[in-house]
């Protein structure tokens, strides 16, 4: 079964990487389920995979977090013959100390970033199965790999994403589907100011492009990577948070984390 083609559903595909996504899986032939809120914007998206001659872009207008969400995408992607690809995209982020955090958004952050892709590996998977092939891609983070102070519940719920991919990896080997999570580092996108209005943030140097990032991912997708992390700052990164002992991890990732959001110390309340 081929997996270089067929339908690809896309959470997030309204902006940052996620559109990049979808645009691309789009212009090499792949028609897209391309979801998010902003309706308009996948709009946009759909309007110009037309007058490129890119397979189709269809737009869902969703909250992946609603209620029923992931059966209505399971549906919408059979009506439309089916799904090859599952691209769990969609996720925002929190920064700041966690006490400083809106409870209702810290507990948001979660559903969004862990619940809504169990939610959709949960009703698309098996179709995948059924078909005989297939591409999972779960956008992780390098946020993954260590505690991350200063935005503690996102790095939780991107070491959530990677743990539950490598499972199921595992779990899927020999069905023709693979899962692949993408790590990336940081990436300009709209993220930070969706998740960190009006704080300001060190760009650091090593920072990607959208466009670059998502050709990453469906390279790795492709060729049925497990955990890809892409530039070598980030890769150095991560393999830095596998030798280090647990301690001093904590202590630089929490000195790193806390200075890009502009924290020159650790916040009053975590001194203790
Ligand atoms: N940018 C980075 O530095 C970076 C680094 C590592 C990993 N990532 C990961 O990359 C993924 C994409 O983020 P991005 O950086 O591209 O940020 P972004 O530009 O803010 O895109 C986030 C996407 O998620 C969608 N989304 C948010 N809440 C949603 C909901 N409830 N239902 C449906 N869609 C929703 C947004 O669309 P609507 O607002 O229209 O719903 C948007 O399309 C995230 O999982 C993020 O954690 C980003």
């Amino acid at each position: 079964m081929t997996t270089t083609s067929g339908l690809a559903i896309v959470t997030g595909a309204s902006s940052g990487i996620g559109a990049e996504l979808a645009r691309q899986l789009s212009a090499r032939g792949q028609p897209v389920l391309a979801i998010g809120r902003r309706g308009h914007r996948l709009e946009e998206l759909s309007a110009r995979a037309r007058s490129a001659g890119h397979a189709a872009v269809h737009p869902l207008e969703l909250d992946v977090t609603a209620e029923g969400a992931a059966l209505h995408v399971r549906d919408r992607a059979r009506a439309l013959g089916g799904a090859a690809w599952l691209v769990n995209n969609a996720g925002t982020t929190h920064l700041g100390p966690f006490l400083d955090g809106d409870p209702a958004a810290l507990t948001r952050l979660v559903r969004l970033n862990c619940e809504s892709v169990v939610a959709l590996c949960a009703a698309v998977v098996p179709d995948l199965v059924a078909r005989g092939g297939g591409r999972v891609l779960n956008v992780a983070s390098l946020a993954a790999f260590q505690p991350t102070p200063g935005h503690a519940v996102y790095g939780a719920t991107k070491a959530f994403v990677l743990s539950l991919s490598e499972s199921l990896a595992v779990e899927l080997d020999g069905t023709g589907v693979t899962v692949t999570a993408l790590c990336p580092g940081p990436v300009t996108t709209e993220i930070f100011d969706a998740g960190a209005p009006g704080v300001p943030r060190k760009k650091p140097s090593f920072e990607m492009s959208a466009e670059d990032c998502a050709a990453y991912g469906i390279a790795a997708a492709d060729r049925g990577a497990a955990v890809v992390v892409p530039t070598l700052v980030s890769k150095a990164t991560a393999q830095l948070s596998r030798v280090l002992p647990r301690a001093a991890l904590r202590r630089l990732s929490g000195r790193i984390g806390l200075s890009i959001i502009g924290y020159e110390s650790t916040p009053r309340r975590a001194r203790g």
